[in-house]
C-alpha cells in the first residue's frame, strides 16, 4: 500500500534577508528536496515585527503574524527556525521552543556565544535539538565538518576569514582604493551586514564565530571578553599598500592555536598580515575561508560565501533536513549522522592571555618628518628588546611622514609597552598602530 509522505511543519521567526532566503530556496528546489527527504515540507507560520513591511519574497498573508505563540504553542510545528538575530526575543523564543521539545535551527551566532552553554543543556534536558550550521561562515558546512567528518582528529590550528562584510570591504579597498564607508553601503545593500553593523566592523561577529569553533573543536566555552577582538576600522590604505609591497595581504583572521607543549589555547580575532602565497590570502569579497589542521587528516581548507541570502539559507536548509531526519521518516534517501554531540570540557586546557602571544608585527608610526625620528623610535623599541626586520618611510604633506616597520618575533606585551612609550615622544603625531603578522607555517612546524 502506498503511504503518502509525512508533512513536516516549520515555523520561521524572522523574514528578513535569511528568512526570505529560506522560503525562496525551499520553493526553488522543493521537488528535489522533498524527494531526497521523503517528506512534504510546509513553512506554516512566520513571525515578523512589522506586518506592513514590503518584502521581495511574497507569501500568503495569513502565514505572517507578530504573535510568537502561534508558532510556540502549535503542536503541529516541530521545527522552529530562529532568524531574528539579537539576544532578547531570540533567547525567549529559543528557550520556549526547546522547553517544548521542538527542534530549533538558528543562524544566530551572537545568541550562541552569549547563551550557548545554557541552550545546549536545555536542549539536552528536554529531548530537543539546537542546530546552528548557518551561524559560522554562511554557506560553508564547517560545523558539520568539524563535528562529524573530522571527529577522529585533535586540532592544532584552526584559522580563517569568518566575516563576509569585512572581507568584502578589505578586498575592495585593496583593489579599488575606494573609501571604507562607500563600500560598507554596498555591503549593506547586498544583505551581508548585521542589523548592528558594529558587530561586523569591530570584529565581534567574527569573534562569535571563533568562539563557536573553539567550542566545537575543544569543548571549551571561551568568553568574548577574554580574547583579543579587533576589527578593521583602523586599517588604512597605506597599510594595505605596504602589506602588498612586503608580500602580504591584510585579512581579518580568527585564529585558534593549541600549544601541545603546555596544553594552552590561544584564541584571537584581529586583522593580520598573511603571506600572499597562502591560499586564504586569495579568498576575497564576501567569501570566507577556513583552514583546519587535524593530527589525522592534516591541513584542510574550506572556502565559500560567508554571508548573504542564498549561501546562508543553504546552511539553514541543511539543518532543517537534519531535523527532518531526526523526526523519523522511513522514506528518506539520506542518512544523517547524529547531528549533535555534547563535549566534555577538555580538562586542564588553559587560555593564553593577549600579552603572552608571540608574533611578528607590522607597526605604523605617524610622525613629523624631522631628522632623528627613526633613531628615537628605534631606541625605544631596542629598550624593549624588539628588533626591526624591515623599515619603510612614506612622505606625506605638511611635513608629516609615515614610518612602517616589521619586527622579528616578540611577545605582545613588549609591543604594547613600546608603542605606548613611542606615543609619548614629541615627534609622534598619532598613536602608533600595529597589525600582527600571521604565518601558518610557524604554527605547524
Ligand atoms: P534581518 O534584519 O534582515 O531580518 C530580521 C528579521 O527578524 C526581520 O524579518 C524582522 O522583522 C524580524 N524581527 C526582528 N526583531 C523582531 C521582533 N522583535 N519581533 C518579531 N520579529 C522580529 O536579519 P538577517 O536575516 O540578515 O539575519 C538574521 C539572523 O541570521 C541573525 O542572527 C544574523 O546574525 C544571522 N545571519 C545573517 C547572515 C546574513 O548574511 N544576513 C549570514 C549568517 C547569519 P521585520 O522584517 O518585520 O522587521
Ligand atoms: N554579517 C555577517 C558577515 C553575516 O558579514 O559575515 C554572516 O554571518
Amino acid at each position: 500500500m502506498d503511504e503518502s509522505p509525512k508533512l513536516i511543519n516549520i515555523g520561521l521567526f524572522g523574514f528578513g534577508v535569511v528568512g526570505q532566503g529560506v522560503w525562496k530556496n525551499i520553493e526553488k528546489n522543493r521537488t528535489t528536496l522533498e524527494g531526497r527527504l521523503g517528506v512534504r515540507i510546509s513553512i506554516s507560520r512566520i513571525v515578523v515585527r512589522d506586518l506592513t513591511q514590503k518584502r521581495s519574497v511574497v507569501v500568503p498573508n495569513d502565514i505572517l503574524t507578530t504573535d510568537p505563540d502561534l508558532i510556540l504553542n502549535d503542536p503541529e510545528i516541530d521545527i522552529v527556525c530562529e532568524l531574528i538575530g539579537g539576544t532578547d526575543l531570540a533567547l525567549k523564543v529559543t528557550e520556549s521552543a526547546l522547553k517544548k521539545g521542538k527542534i530549533v535551527v538558528t543562524a544566530n551566532k551572537a545568541l550562541i556565544c552569549e547563551h550557548g552553554e545554557y541552550l545546549f543543556d536545555l536542549a539536552k534536558s528536554n529531548g530537543a535539538q539546537y542546530f546552528y550550521e548557518a551561524s559560522v561562515a554562511g554557506g560553508i558546512p564547517i560545523i558539520k565538518t568539524i563535528r562529524e567528518s573530522l571527529v577522529g582528529n585533535h586540532f592544532s590550528l584552526i584559522f580563517g576569514i569568518l566575516n563576509g562584510t569585512s572581507n568584502y570591504i578589505l578586498t575592495r579597498m585593496e583593489r579599488e582604493g575606494s573609501s571604507f564607508d562607500s563600500i560598507l553601503v554596498d555591503a549593506r545593500k547586498l544583505g551581508y551586514v548585521e542589523a548592528d553593523e558594529a558587530l561586523d566592523i569591530d570584529g565581534i561577529d567574527a569573534a562569535h564565530k571563533v568562539i563557536i569553533l573553539t567550542y566545537l573543536a575543544y569543548g571549551f566555552w571561551v568568553k568574548l571578553k577574554d580574547i583579543t577582538c579587533e576589527g578593521i576600522r583602523l586599517i588604512s590604505q597605506y597599510d594595505i599598500e605596504m602589506a602588498c609591497q612586503l608580500g602580504y595581504r591584510i585579512k581579518l583572521l580568527g585564529i585558534i592555536s593549541k600549544d601541545l607543549s603546555d596544553e594552552s589555547l590561544t584564541v584571537r580575532l584581529h586583522p593580520a598580515l598573511i603571506p600572499s602565497t597562502e591560499l586564504i590570502a586569495d579568498v576575497n569579497e564576501v567569501y570566507n575561508g577556513i583552514s583546519v589542521t587535524g593530527d589525522v587528516v592534516g591541513t584542510t581548507l574550506f572556502v565559500g560565501r560567508g554571508a548573504g541570502q542564498d549561501a546562508t539559507s543553504s546552511s539553514v536548509i541543511s539543518d532543517i533536513s537534519d531535523a527532518v531526519s531526526l523526526l523519523g521518516n522511513s522514506n528518506s534517501t539520506i542518512q544523517h549522522a547524529s547531528p549533535i554531540s555534547y563535549f566534555e570540557n577538555q580538562k586542564g586546557l588553559k587560555l593564553r592571555t593577549q600579552g603572552e602571544l608571540e608574533s611578528r608585527y607590522y607597526v605604523r608610526f605617524d610622525v613629523r618628518d624631522e631628522e632623528g625620528v627613526l633613531a628615537e623610535i628605534s631606541n625605544v623599541f631596542a629598550g624593549h628588546h624588539i628588533s626591526f626586520s624591515t623599515v619603510n618611510q612614506k612622505e606625506l604633506e605638511d611635513n608629516l611622514a609615515l614610518i612602517m616597520v616589521t619586527t622579528h618575533l616578540i611577545n605582545e606585551a613588549s609591543i604594547i609597552k613600546a608603542c605606548n612609550e613611542v606615543e609619548g615622544l614629541n615627534v609622534i603625531n598619532k598613536k602608533p598602530s600595529f597589525i600582527r603578522i600571521f604565518n601558518p607555517f610557524e604554527f605547524l612546524s
